[in-house]
């Protein structure tokens, strides 16, 4: 093959591993194979040639060297001696063994078809491949620096190890495994020795058979940040804020979770000892792939030596220097605190993010599960695991693969041999909120909370009708009385003022339901208050959508900036009126709603007293049913005391 043929399927193979064999790869190990079958000739033939000159002398059954007689008790010291220098210098040698386990591509069961829903990745992982395959053409004839580094980055269970797995059968090439904490030793110095075996192995493995491909996961157990190091080089983690994508009452799940990252230096006030030297070994063997063979700087040596002596027209030239074609892939889900050195180009110069599945990923994470998991023909349905991909937004593969595993385990304990639709939602309230503990309320306590839930389900629906109604429960589940569990019907990065106030409204019409109809409150809604003041601060002090356009988490250095948004919007006198106002304005808005459709949140908490749990459509077909009939004529005033209990006492 031409090199410019190889160049035209390296440009052309797009989303397709190049064939190891037919690339630079192969090609280097074909050169590679001769050369070892050369030696092995020579080897023969000099064996065969001693024979043979034996023969002619005669004496054809004598050894090839006589042996030298020894008295035994000299022997016996000799080999005690011995034993007792070989246990000291093994114990040396074995504590700087790399820790790697190498594996050949057929030992591994997953290919990179079974790698689904993270297309991105895949696709670039891919061109790295190919890039590594098609090295020297990449080299040559486009005058690239192949990539010798890439940086997997990402959430536990984002796939990660997987696609690395997934790698190592397709490349065709050894691949050397290794966990970063099993470089940790107890005696000094010997983590950078292993480093340094390890990367010694690399380069062995690449020269023989074309290429290596090293594997370290959880890299950040030895490259943690150096004190002192700037951040500046390596690009900030922009601040996040992710608000939730399902909120529960009564509970702790879910609060907007606030965190703030930025640039600077980071300090790390405990380093442990030698920690700085095991990051500088890295850097150091990172670059350390053009490195000569011990038998190139023995050549080396006599070239010099024999320089010494000549003209300089004369001089001989070293041995050339020969790249070893090696690709070093590391994974961490702590990226940020990696050291900055590491991640310059030329160390792990591609840094790919494994984020969530979006909503398309998810469905085809759930069609590839599926097609293992028993189950009925109606999750066979295109509607249905359509919406199972939109309930598991936020959810990483693995949670995905744990949840259908979770369903087969309720399938199982209903006695079924295949899971149903209905076996999917209890494993996911499972998961999100726990087993449900068979707790007897009181009669009163009983309305009471289906009264709150009910009051939530209604604001819900009223004030945020792009929202989907999930689950509406008082089965208590952890810390949670009761539960409505909604989340957003696509998969959404923004959101509007009004969704904002209408997450606020939601979790306050709790308190308003237990008002409305109890003219008391309960202790219920604390965790309901607590959401809505996160959510509130957040809205006042993060997204300048009250009065205030200062963002609180531009605050350094002051006396509150060790604390989240939420504290340093209420440490300040300002932020916090701007937070109680808000929250009075939205508690007086939803408590007019409340009042409004009482006959709502009766129709609601009449089904919830009767079923306990209601689950998708169920919420909703109760809600448009009363919505039909329309509010019952008489009007009591409920928030008398006595009459409450009177009328609201389950028939
Ligand atoms: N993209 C994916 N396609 C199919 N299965 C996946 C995917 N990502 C993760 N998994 C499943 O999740 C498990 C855990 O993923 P893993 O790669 O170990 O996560 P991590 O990112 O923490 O290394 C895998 O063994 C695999 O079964
Ligand atoms: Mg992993």
């Amino acid at each position: 093959m031409t090199q410019t043929a190889a160049l035209d399927d390296l440009v052309a193979a797009s989303g397709q591993v190049l064939s190891a064999r037919h690339a630079d790869v192969g090609t280097s190990r074909e050169t590679a194979r001769r050369g070892r079958f050369v030696k092995l000739a020579v080897l023969v033939w000099v064996l065969a040639g001693l024979a043979w000159w034996r023969v002619l002398a005669k004496d054809p059954a004598a050894a090839f060297l006589p042996l030298p007689s020894i008295d035994p008790f000299l022997l016996t010291i000799i080999v005690f001696f011995g034993l007792l220098l070989a246990l000291t210098v093994g114990q040396q040698v074995l504590s700087g063994r790399s820790p790697h386990v190498v594996y050949r591509p057929e030992q591994i069961d997953v290919s990179l078809d079974q790698v689904v829903g993270i297309d991105g990745v895949k696709d670039d992982v891919v061109r790295s491949l190919n890039l590594f395959l098609a090295h020297r053409v990449f080299s040559t004839e486009m005058g690239g620096t192949p990539r010798r580094g890439l940086l997997f980055e990402g959430a536990p269970g984002t796939g990660k190890t997987h696609l690395a797995r997934a790698m190592a059968k397709e490349a065709g090439v050894p691949f050397l495994f290794v966990s970063a904490t099993s470089f940790q030793s107890m005696w000094y110095g010997a983590t950078a020795k292993k480093i340094r075996a390890y990367f010694k192995a690399l380069r062995k493995a690449a020269r023989k058979e074309g290429g290596a491909i090293g594997f370290m996961e959880e890299i950040d157990a030895i490259a943690m940040s150096r004190g002192g190091v700037s951040t500046a080089m390596a690009p900030a983690a922009a601040p996040m804020t992710a608000l939730s994508p399902m909120t529960s009452c009564c509970g702790p799940l879910a609060t907007p979770a606030t965190g703030s990252a930025g640039g600077g230096t980071v300090t790390t006030p405990f380093m442990s000892e030698g920690t700085g030297g095991v990051v500088n070994e890295l850097l150091v063997q990172m670059q350390s792939f053009d490195a000569l063979t011990g038998w190139q700087r023995l050549g080396g040596w006599f070239v010099d030596r024999a320089n010494l002596l000549l003209p300089p027209d004369r001089q001989l030239s070293r041995p050339s220097l020969l790249p070893s074609n090696v690709l070093l892939i590391a994974a961490t889900n702590r990226a940020d605190s990696l050291d900055p050195a590491l991640l310059r180009p030329g160390r792990f110069d591609r840094r790919l993010t494994f984020e969530l599945p979006s909503k398309s990923g998810r469905r085809a994470l759930v069609d590839h599960f599926l097609a293992r998991k028993a189950h009925e023909a109606e999750l066979d349905d295109d509607e249905r695991r359509d919406a199972l991909a939109a309930i598991t937004q936020g959810y990483s593969p693995v949670m995905i693969e744990h949840l259908l595993d979770e369903a087969l385990v309720s399938a199982v304990r209903g006695g079924r041999s295949a899971m149903t639709w209905k076996d999917v939602e209890q494993a996911r309230l499972v998961e999100e909120v726990g087993t449900g503990a068979p707790v007897e309320y009181t009669a009163h306590e009983r309305v009471l909370i289906a009264t709150h839930e009910a009051g939530h389900a209604t604001a819900a629906w009223l004030t945020a009708p792009q929202r989907r109604l999930e689950i509406l429960t008082i089965i208590k589940r952890r810390g949670a009385l009761g539960l409505l569990a909604h989340g957003d019907r696509e998969d959404v990065f923004t959101r509007s003022r009004t969704e904002l106030r209408a997450l606020v409204q939601i979790a306050l019409a709790g308190q308003c339901a237990e008002e409305v109809f109890f003219g008391d409150v309960s202790t219920g809604p604390g965790g309901d208050l607590l959401y809505a003041t996160n959510c509130a601060a957040e809205m006042v002090g993060a997204h300048g959508m009250d009065s205030t356009l200062i963002s609180y988490l531009a605050v350094q250095n002051s006396s509150f900036s060790d604390t989240n948004i939420v504290g340093r919007v209420l440490g300040d006198p300002r932020g916090r009126d701007q937070v109680e106002a808000v929250l009075q304005e939205l508690k007086t808005a939803v408590r007019a709603l409340v009042v409004e459709n009482r006959h709502l949140v009766e129709a609601l908490r009449d089904a919830l007293l009767e079923r306990e749990e209601l689950i998708g459509t169920e919420i909703t077909d109760v809600l448009e049913q009363a919505a039909a009939r329309g509010p019952r004529p008489a009007v009591i005033d409920l928030t008398q005391p006595g009459v409450a209990a009177a009328t609201d006492a389950p028939a």
